[in-house]
């Protein structure tokens, strides 16, 4: 069987204006959970490919990383003439970036190895203290706003941002240059990050995407050459000294790694972090809740987490015919795989739209599942764990002063502005 979605619900699915507007892009979702969770999309423009919504159906693909592969096509859903000027650039393939994202069995393990052991909990907890720091000169920061500010610009975006490049190793001046080729790399679609030069253009998700990660090799570059030179004891110098079958990383993989860390290690805790003030204000009774027992903060940053889905889709490719909920999926296509969706799936999640950090448990999938699940998710959870330790106690009330806004994106964004009015405890 190979039930075809109805051509609106496939274009809002695809289209990243659709991801500004919760309702939209959640009726959406809902509807295809309920009524064809595996489905074809058959948009002009874009390959055909099989929507994946429900959560038990994302879990399956996603473990199984050798039926269903990563980088035989672009893993980021672009149109047909996005990717047909990828494969012009680079000589034929969409793989523009060299990073785990971009890999299959076996390379994806031998590169994942060399930073696991840094990412694991016991290792990441050890960053504790460095991090509060980090933390409190935030909370800090805030506190100076007179009772009102726009929570995303003058805290959300600074602080996970200032975590990841400590941790990384990228001097503090280097921060906006890092926030800003950040924000246009995932903001490919978004006509406010777009580079006024290209904005124009038909193609203008992919050479931004290309001219970015340009602009990221050629700082990258020189700042790991000199940690090859001096090292340090910072992730970008155990990266840049790493050896890959007894030679040194290669440039692109190395170049790779530390893009797929600087742009995934800030954007999405920003975003998840807003989502959950954000939550707290649309669902009062959470706040009530979180202030008065702090041991409810863990319970709060996963529902964030889930609530806000900061990343909305990876791409899988079927490397052979094969069954999925019934469905005959044939060698070599393409899966769109709706992490936000699967975190909004009734058959998981009871009253599954409301925002509830006492939800127990709370198994969402807004890291992914499987070989290629986040890296970064302990150092995500523990940083926005600190994050409202310090934070809640300073503040009596939060209240919101505007409507949020989110980026126009179909595959990594959230909150571009979330005014607050708030006082101070
Ligand atoms: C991969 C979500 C924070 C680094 C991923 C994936 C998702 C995700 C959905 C793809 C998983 C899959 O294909 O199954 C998130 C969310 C975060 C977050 C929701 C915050 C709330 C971070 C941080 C870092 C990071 C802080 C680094 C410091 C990575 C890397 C990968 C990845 C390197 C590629 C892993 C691989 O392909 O093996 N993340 N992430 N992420 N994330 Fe995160």
């Amino acid at each position: 069987m190979r039930p075809i979605i109805p051509d609106d619900i496939a274009r809002i699915v695809i289209a990243p204006k659709s991801y500004t507007d919760d309702a939209t892009i959640y009726r959406a979702f809902k509807w295809l959970r309920e009524h064809m969770p595996l489905g074809m999309a058959q948009v002009p423009g874009y390959d055909p490919l099989w929507i994946v919504t429900r959560h038990a159906d994302i879990r399956e693909i996603e473990r199984n990383a050798k039926l269903f592969h990563n980088a035989d096509h672009n893993p980021v859903l672009n149109d047909q003439a996005s990717d047909a000027f990828t494969r012009e650039i680079t000589g034929g393939t969409t793989r523009l970036l060299s990073s785990l994202t971009y890999m299959d069995p076996p390379e994806h393990a031998t590169y994942r190895m060399l930073t696991a052991n840094w990412f694991l909990p016991g290792k990441i907890s050890k960053l504790e203290e460095q991090i509060r720091v980090l933390a409190r000169q935030s909370v800090d920061n805030l506190l100076s706003f007179d009772g009102e500010c726009d929570f995303v610009r003058d805290f959300a975006l600074h602080y996970p941002l200032r975590v990841i490049m400590t941790l990384f190793g990228v001097p503090p001046e280097d921060e906006p240059k890092m926030l800003k080729l950040t924000q246009e790399f995932f903001g490919v679609h978004d006509p406010e990050e777009q580079r006024p030069e290209m904005a124009a253009d038909p193609v203008v998700a992919a050479k931004q995407w290309a001219a970015s990660i340009e602009d990221f090799y050629v700082y990258f570059d020189k700042l790991s050459a000199r940690r090859r030179e001096q090292p340090t004891d910072d992730l970008l110098s155990l990266i840049a000294n790493s050896r890959i079958n007894g030679a040194p990383i290669p440039r692109d993989e190395a170049n790779g790694y530390y893009v797929a860390i600087a742009t995934a290690g800030h954007d999405t805790t920003s975003s998840s972090t807003a989502g959950g003030l954000h939550g707290m204000m649309v669902y009062s009774e959470n706040w009530a809740k979180v202030k008065a027992d702090p041991g409810l903060i863990p319970g709060l940053v996963d529902e964030a987490i889930r609530w806000t889905s900061p990343v909305k889709h990876f791409m899988r490719n079927a490397t052979a015919d094969t069954q999925v909920r019934g469905m005959n999926i044939r060698a070599m296509e393409r899966l769109m795989i709706c992490y936000p969706s699967g975190n909004r799936d009734e058959a998981v999640f009871t009253d599954a739209d409301r925002f509830d950090i006492t939800r127990s448990p709370n198994p969402h999938i807004a890291f992914g599942f499987g070989p290629h699940m986040c890296l970064g998710q302990h150092l995500a959870k523990l940083e926005m764990r600190i994050l409202f330790e310090e934070l809640l106690p300073h503040l009596q009330s939060v209240e919101m002063a505007g409507d949020p806004r989110l980026v126009e994106t179909n595959f990594v964004g959230g909150y571009k502005a979330l005014p607050i009015r708030f006082k101070k405890a």
